[in-house]
Parts: C-alpha cells; structure tokens; sequence
C-alpha cells in the first residue's frame, strides 16, 4: 500500500506565519508538523509516499529529503493549484495508480498508531474507510452523520453540524475514489472536497467504513489548534539536559538543547528549548516550545511557540498563546510615554486577551 500525504495549500489561517514558511513545517515541540505524519506511515509499514506539494515545494523538499530519514521513499507531485482535497486526488492518480492507498492531510497530528486502521483496511477491503473523532466546533470540519455504525452523510463545514463527528485527515481508498473525484463539482469555496468524493462513494452503493479515533487528533491550520497540539506533544516530552545552567531553576520535565545558556532563569515544564539559545532572567513556563538559536532577556513566556533565530527582550507583560516566527523581535523599555512600536507583517495579530 503506497500513502498520499497534502503538503499543498495555502494555510491562510496561518498568517502572517505562512507567508514565509509552509504551514506543515511550523513546528510542534521544535519537530515539523509533517514529520509526526511521515513517522506514523512509516510505523504502520508503508515505504511509498507520494507528497502532493504547491507553491512551498521547495521548502517542504528540503526538510523531507527522499525520506530515507524515516525509511521511506518520497516521491513528489507538484499540484498546480489548490483546487481542493479531492483534485490533489486526481493529481496524484498517475502515481496511485489502480493500488488502495492511505491519504494524510499533511497539517494533521494523530496520536495512535495507524497500523490497526490498515489491517483493518486490507482485511475487510471497503472501498473507503474514514477516521472521526468527536469535537467541540464541527462547523469547522468536514461532519459526519451515521446511522448506526454506518456513514449515510458527510457535509463539508456545515453551518448546522448534523453530529459533532469530524472527519480526521487519516483515509483510506481504492481505486474507485478517483471515479468519484471525477464526478463531483467544485464547492462553494471553489474546491473540489474529498467529502463529496466520499459521498458520492456512499450514494453508488460503495461501502464506506468508518471508525473512531482512539488517542488525540489536531488539525494544526490554526494558532489555537496549534498551540493545544504543542500541549498535548509537550505531555510526552522526555526530560534531557545538554546546555548551561547557571543559578537557574527546572522545575517537572524540561528538554534544553546542546550549547543553549540558561542563566538566572526558572523554567516549568513541560518545556522544551532548542539549541544554541540564550536565556537570561527569564520565566519560561508550562507547555512552552522555544526553537534554536532563541534569545529570550528579561520576559517571561508561557502556553508558547516561539521559532528559531528570534528574540525577545525586556518585556514586562508575560507572553501567552503566542505564536512568533522566525528572526522576530520583541523589545520592551521602560522610557515614558509607555507607547508600542510597531512593523507587522500582513496579517499580523498583536492583542490583549
Ligand atoms: O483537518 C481535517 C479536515 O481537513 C477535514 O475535517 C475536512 O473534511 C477536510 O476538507 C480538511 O479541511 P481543511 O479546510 O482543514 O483542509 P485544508 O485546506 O487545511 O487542507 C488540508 C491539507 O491538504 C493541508 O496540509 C493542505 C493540503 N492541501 C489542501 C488543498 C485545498 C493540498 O495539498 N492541496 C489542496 O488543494
């Protein structure tokens, strides 16, 4: 079984973080999201992959390699444009061919082992079998409504959610999804939607299984889903101590990175801080990730992704729920008047909760 794993798209929910980086390698826990993904396929035994990429192929390219890093051949397939789940489907069909395959939406992060899904796949060979998981806001999904165990309708991000059943971005397919991907029109957001491809399966008499996720789900396309799946990543995290520290103070499980400096600092895990990092008189607290080569003075940072090469300096406030790039700078001061200066990028979010 080969897998196809959506590397595509735009991530505008992302901005102004996925103006300059593709929204499947922001990292979790300083580890691409992508990379959770590669690692649960190669678990479960498949060696093929074909990655659809788009304007960010470049990038995605350089971090993945041929994939030999986790065992598995990495083919590309450039899509054009984003058209949709269902048209990077199609895109992929020359490389898919007439084989059941496993589709991965590359900004998805799931806990539990994918083997038992495939076994299940190849023993009992559905036509497709689908993963849902129960959540809190499924007018943000593709939804589910089942009748008994079985799948009679799925709607794409419905206003009035028929079930709070979402679909996970874990499928598996054969062949005859490309027949349905072919029959269907684009949505109204313009996209030709894998949910209607599944419908349309369930509508010709195909069978279409589902199954409930056992474990954790996050689709990562937003700062708040993100920021809960750095928490539930930074729940397993192992504690490892490779830098500096000097009158500093590690309170639970804190992962510090080779050559990183921590001096006068207290930090309260589950926390992980790169390599090469200065930390001086800082607080650095719970489910906080802080990428290489960081400089954080004078500030204290919590509930946090912080990526490499930025800095952070005598800032009073405590920073929370925040996001920031690559290379950005936050410098407070203590001069009257006490004003904010600002150069955001588009997009940009600066609030107090
Ligand atoms: O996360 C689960 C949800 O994913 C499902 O519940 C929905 O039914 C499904 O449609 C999808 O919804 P999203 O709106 O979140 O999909 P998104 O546009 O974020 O795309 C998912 C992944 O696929 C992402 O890594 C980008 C990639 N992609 C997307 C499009 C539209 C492509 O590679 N090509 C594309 O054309």
């Amino acid at each position: 079984m080969k897998a196809l794993i959506l590397a595509g798209g735009k991530g505008t929910r992302l901005r102004p973080i996925t103006f300059s980086m593709a929204k499947q390698l922001v990292p979790v826990a300083n580890k691409p999201v992508l990379f959770y993904g590669l690692e649960a396929i190669a678990d479960a035994g498949i060696r093929e992959v074909g990655m659809i990429v788009g304007d960010t192929a470049a990038e995605i390219e350089r971090a993945v390699g041929d994939g030999s890093r986790w065992g598995v051949q990495v083919t590309y397939i450039p899509q054009p444009e984003p058209l949709g789940l269902a048209h990077a489907v199609l895109t992929a069909e020359p490389y898919l061919r007439d084989e059941p395959f496993l589709m991965y939406l590359g900004d998805n992060l799931v806990t539990s082992s994918l083997q038992p899904l495939v076994q299940a796949f190849q023993q009992r060979q559905p036509n497709a079998l689908i993963l849902l998981a129960e959540v809190p806001n499924p007018q943000e999904f593709g939804v589910a409504e089942l009748e008994g165990e079985r799948v009679v309708r799925l709607i794409e991000k419905p206003q009035q959610p028929p079930s709070n059943l979402a679909l996970v971005g874990v499928y598996l397919f054969d062949k005859h999804i490309f027949e349905a991907a072919r029959a269907i029109k684009p949505s109204w957001r313009g996209e030709l939607e894998i949910t209607d491809a599944i419908q349309y399966l369930i509508d010709h008499g195909y069978t279409v299984e589902s199954q409930q996720i056992t474990g954790w789900w996050k689709d990562t396309g937003s700062l708040d889903a993100l920021l809960e799946a750095n928490r539930l990543v930074l729940e397993d995290l192992q504690p490892s101590q490779q830098g500096t520290l000097e009158e500093t103070t590690l309170y639970g499980r804190v992962a510090i990175g080779e050559g990183s400096l921590l001096r006068r600092c207290t930090v309260r895990g589950p926390a992980i801080i790169g390599a090469n990092c200065h930390l001086e008189d800082c607080y650095i607290g719970a489910f906080t990730a802080i990428g290489d080569g960081v400089r954080l003075v004078s500030c204290e940072i919590e509930y946090s992704i912080v990526l490499e090469g930025s800095c952070v300096e005598s800032v009073e406030t405590r920073i929370e729920g925040s996001l920031l790039g690559k290379n950005a700078v936050v410098r407070g001061g203590a001069r009257r008047p006490r004003t904010l200066r600002l150069m955001l990028g588009d997009s940009s979010l600066v609030e107090t909760p």
